[in-house]
This record gives structure tokens, C-alpha cells and sequence, in this order.
């Protein structure tokens, strides 16, 4: 038994420590977002600012297919209010609406669209499905301490180009720090000014790759606060019950203990 236990304890450590190994060939940067930590939030204006960076730039060629648009006025995510919702819906995207056999514009009820291109991969969920960091051996104590790394990676890949092109099959590759293997197909998206912010907010392409990353984080992980804030009251309750706890078994065990040292 003890055998089939200690087999089994290495070769998770065995998977776990090549799952740490397949994700290098990339280098990912560190960066502070907002959201990390026990406590952290998203930073509901950079929220609104990774919107218009992924409207106007990422949406030409990846989708969102599992984000409903009515999320947008979440408290927690962008907070956006509801005729705005609504106004974006309707200006940035058609979708095909069976009933009526023909495209309309989108309603806060409809999802975003899928992706425009068939090799661009949809973006609902990226940012958890790219892990960034790993700890040695996979112990997940980087992520602990430095956040998954998912957003990290999207930054790290946005700002990688180094310029080097080549073409392979009859595809051109972009040569890219953060991409495992070096070559990606996404030709560099952001060249900085892509996007003019309302209150003038620096548009260089390492703050729009990051405000873009942070969007996706929420897009990927829209319940981060209410999971955090769940975690919080657990703890809290859980420190109370230890106390009682300890207090009640204190009394329950003094009679008894009592006896012994005068008997
Ligand atoms: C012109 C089309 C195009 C635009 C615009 C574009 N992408 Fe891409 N993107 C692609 C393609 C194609 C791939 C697949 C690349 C590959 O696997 O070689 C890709 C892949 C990705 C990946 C996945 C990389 C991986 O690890 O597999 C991410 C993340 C990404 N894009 C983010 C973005 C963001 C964020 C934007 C907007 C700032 C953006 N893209 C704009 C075409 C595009």
C-alpha cells in the first residue's frame, strides 16, 4: 500500500514537474495587477480601457463566443451603466438572429462573437488557460505569490516582438520572447497609440497590453471578487469557530481534569 502510495506521490511530482518544463521557451515579465492577492480588485477603469483596446484592435480577428455583453454593466468588472451596454451592443457588433433570418445589430442579451479568423484562437478564457509562472517543479508557489501568471503571459506576448519575420509553409512568423517555441502567427497587434483614451490615459503598447490583459482576466474570471470575498468570510468564520471551539472543550475537560490533580 505504502508502495503503490509513494509510486503514485512521484509520478504526480513527475507530471507536475513536466507541466512546469513544457511552459518554458517563453519568457514572461512580471507585472503588478491590481487583482492580485488575497484582497486585490480589478481596477474597473482599467477594465473599461482593455474593452476598447480589444474592440478596436484584438475583436478584427478573436472572439469572446462565452461572454455575454450584458456582463459589461457588472459591478466588480467594468461597471459600465446600462444604456451603455446597450449603445455598445448595438455600434460594435451584428449578430445572425435565427427568428429573423438575417443579421441585426447585438443586443446586451447576446454573447460577443466568435472569432473572425478560424486561426485565431477565442479569448473568453485565455488568460487562465496560459499560465505564466511555475515554481520549481510545478509546487504552484510562484503562482501563490506572484498570481497565476495568465495576464502576465498576454503582456509578456503582446510586448515580445523583437521584429525577426520568416515564412514557413507559406505562413509568416513573428519571432516572439513569450511564445513558446519563438514564432507565432499573430502578426504584432498593438504599435502604441492604437487607442486614444477618453481622460488621455498613456496608450503606449506596454499599458494597452496590459489594460487589454487585465480585461481578459475578468472576461476569464468575472466572480475573482465575490470568489475572494467568499474566501475572506470563510476564513473569518473559521477563526471563530476554532476559538469557541477551544474555550468549549477547555470547559467541558475541566472537571475532569480537576479530579486528577487532587485525586
Ligand atoms: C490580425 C489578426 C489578429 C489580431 C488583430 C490579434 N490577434 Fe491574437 N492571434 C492571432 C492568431 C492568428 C493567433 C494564433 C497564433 C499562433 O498560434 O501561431 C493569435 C493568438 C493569440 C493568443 C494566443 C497565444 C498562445 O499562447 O497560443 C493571444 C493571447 C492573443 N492572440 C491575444 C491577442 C490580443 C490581446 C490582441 C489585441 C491586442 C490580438 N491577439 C490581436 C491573430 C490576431
Amino acid at each position: 500500500m505504502m508502495k503503490k502510495i509513494a509510486i503514485s506521490a512521484i509520478t504526480a511530482l513527475g507530471l507536475s514537474a513536466g507541466a512546469g518544463l513544457a511552459a518554458e521557451g517563453g519568457k514572461v515579465h512580471d507585472v503588478d495587477f491590481s487583482f492580485e492577492g488575497p484582497f486585490g480588485t480589478f481596477d474597473q477603469m482599467q477594465l473599461q480601457r482593455g474593452l476598447k483596446v480589444y474592440t478596436q484592435v484584438c475583436s478584427a480577428c478573436h472572439g469572446l463566443k462565452y461572454v455575454p455583453i450584458r456582463t459589461l454593466g457588472n459591478e466588480g468588472g467594468p461597471n459600465l451603466p446600462d444604456d451603455q451596454v446597450r449603445a455598445y451592443a448595438a455600434q460594435n457588433f451584428e449578430v445572425f438572429d435565427e427568428a429573423l433570418e438575417d443579421y441585426r445589430p447585438a443586443k446586451p442579451t447576446d454573447h460577443f462573437p466568435e472569432s473572425a479568423l478560424e486561426n485565431s484562437p477565442d479569448l473568453s478564457l485565455m488568460a487562465k488557460a496560459r499560465a505564466g509562472f511555475h515554481g520549481p517543479y510545478g509546487t504552484g508557489m510562484a503562482q501563490l505569490f506572484k498570481g497565476m501568471g495568465g495576464p502576465e503571459y498576454i503582456v509578456s506576448l503582446l510586448t515580445g516582438y523583437t521584429g525577426e519575420t520568416k515564412t514557413q509553409a507559406g505562413t509568416t512568423l513573428y519571432e516572439n520572447t513569450a511564445f513558446p517555441g519563438g514564432w507565432i502567427s499573430m502578426a504584432p497587434p498593438l504599435y502604441g497609440e492604437d487607442v486614444e483614451f477618453a481622460d488621455g490615459h498613456e496608450n503606449t503598447i506596454e499599458s494597452q497590453a496590459e489594460d487589454v490583459a487585465a480585461f481578459l482576466m475578468w472576461t476569464a474570471e468575472p466572480k475573482m471578487m465575490a470568489r475572494k470575498d467568499a474566501g475572506l468570510t470563510g476564513v473569518i468564520f473559521l477563526t471563530v469557530l476554532t476559538v469557541l471551539l477551544y474555550l468549549t472543550n477547555k470547559r467541558i475537560w475541566k472537571p475532569v481534569k480537576n479530579r486528577n490533580k487532587t485525586g
